[in-house]
């Protein structure tokens, strides 16, 4: 369970990401652009694994809270989590921390991504809470 913002969840650190030099900013620590991107894919795979759709975007991102940085080499990792379900969205918390330390990097408190049709028109998603591959892929 981690403790964040007064808000316990149990979020899942699934990716991992090894800070390489074409990573970091002209100071030398971890760009946040980098980050950014990792954190907005790895949302977005989130999202289409609970939603079971493939067509999904990127609707909205809360304030970002960079609470330290990580250096060339540093080995981080990425949680998140469903907070809630909307009728066409889906909302999710996100924690970045480095892995060995378990230092707090980053926290979202909302990330919004839409369920889309072919016509990239929102429509419902029908879920409720959130699945698990286990449960998911059994036959
Ligand atoms: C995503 C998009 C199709 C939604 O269109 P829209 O006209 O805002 O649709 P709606 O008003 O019906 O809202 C859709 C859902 O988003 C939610 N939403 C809309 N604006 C929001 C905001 N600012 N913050 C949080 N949620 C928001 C709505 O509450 C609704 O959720 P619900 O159905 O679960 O209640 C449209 O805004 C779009 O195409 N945006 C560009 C997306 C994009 O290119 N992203 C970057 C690349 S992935």
């Amino acid at each position: 369970m981690e403790e964040v913002k007064n808000h316990t969840y149990n979020l899942n650190f699934h990716t991992r990401k090894w800070v390489k030099p074409e990573d970091l900013n002209p100071n030398g620590t971890l760009f946040g652009g980098s980050l950014l991107k990792w954190i907005d894919e790895e949302a977005a795979i989130y999202t289409i694994c609970q939603l079971g759709n493939s067509k999904v975007v990127t609707k909205y991102m809360s304030e970002i809270n960079f609470l330290s940085s990580a250096k060339l080499g540093d080995i981080i990792e990425m949680g998140l989590i469903a907070t809630n379900f909307g009728r066409t969205s889906i909302t999710l918390f996100c924690e970045v921390r480095n892995k060995i330390t378990r230092q707090s990097i980053l926290t979202i408190n909302k990330i919004v991504f839409v369920n889309i049709d072919e016509n990239f028109n929102p429509i419902p998603h029908g879920k409720t809470e959130i699945t698990y591959s286990r449960d998911r892929f059994k036959s």
